[in-house]
């Protein structure tokens, strides 16, 4: 199978953008069902801040990140070293064939992913195989539909429609946060409870600096960029209107940006209740 085609990219303004993410604000809807000692899979660590959060949550229980890309593996290990977290490793690893036996992990979170992916019920049809029977997943996934980007005049209010087209060119579902419960249900997870919720990418100053960094590289020298000028989607003087005009939004007061997200919550039925 030829490996899908991840939009965003790796570049360091990512990882940046990434690396921000912990479990308290990402991963909050999940908390509740961990308790020390848990084993846990965390599928698409990128670099792995939310991961280590979650292996602290779950000590002494042992915690594995993957991702499909190798830099990020790196990354993420890095930051277990620097945070002092030793019951946590992350290795490479595609979510369509997971690398670990049936019925492995009493918890497995996915954050960020799915709206990525080719094939989302048959990546859930392989996190299902590694669950053991009566646990849980945790899984949140971006809906683009419902992002919030102010002020965008021209040439910024072209920007979420190209991201949602090249996505859409990748395969890829810019509205997965609204189709995630179906999927659950296709690929047999029951008592499935859902939530939704925003993150703020403006919510501090600091905060707004790393979103206008990552806004700004991601329409000139990125996987993004290239991806949008091989697909036709954009032409370099296009990108370059939009580099500069977020430019211009990070340094104004009065600019604003918001992401849609659904939560789930998801159970693997036991043996008995397939009996
Ligand atoms: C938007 S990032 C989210 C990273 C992290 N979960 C977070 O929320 O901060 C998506 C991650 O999914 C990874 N990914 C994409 N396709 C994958 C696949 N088939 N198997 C495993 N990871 C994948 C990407 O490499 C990327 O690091």
């Amino acid at each position: 199978m030829p490996r899908d085609t991840y939009s965003v990219g790796y570049d360091d303004a990512a990882a940046e953008f990434f690396g921000r993410r912990r479990a308290a604000t990402h991963a909050r809807f999940f908390l509740s069902h961990l308790t020390r000692g848990m084993k846990l899979l965390d599928i698409g660590c990128g670099p792995g801040t939310i991961t280590v959060d979650l292996a602290r949550l779950v000590a002494p229980g042992e915690v594995v990140g993957v991702d499909l890309e190798p830099s990020q593996i790196e990354l993420a290990q890095a930051r277990a070293t620097a945070e002092r977290i030793e019951n946590v490793r992350f290795q490479a690893a595609d979510i369509y064939s997971l690398p670990f036996e049936n019925d492995s992990f009493d918890a497995v979170f996915l954050h960020g992913v799915l709206e990525h992916l080719s094939d989302p019920i048959r990546a859930l049809h392989e996190v299902r195989r590694i669950l053991k029977p009566g646990r849980v997943l945790g899984s949140r996934h971006a809906d683009f539909g419902g992002f919030l980007l102010e002020p965008a005049p021209p040439p910024l209010d072209q920007f979420v429609p190209l991201f949602e087209r090249l996505m859409l060119h990748n395969g890829a579902d810019p509205h997965a946060g609204r189709h995630q419960l179906r999927w659950l249900i296709e690929a047999v997870f029951t008592q499935i409870a859902m939530s939704a919720s925003y993150d703020c990418w403006t919510s501090t100053p600091e905060q707004k600096r790393v979103t206008g960094r990552f806004l700004q590289s991601l329409v000139s020298d990125s996987d993004f960029a290239r991806q949008l000028l091989a697909a036709g989607l954009a032409d370099r003087g296009l990108l370059e209107q939009l580099r500069l005009a977020f430019a211009d939004w990070e340094k104004n007061p009065v600019s604003f940006a918001a992401e849609a997200w659904t939560e789930a919550v998801a159970w693997k039925t036991t043996n008995a209740e397939v009996d």
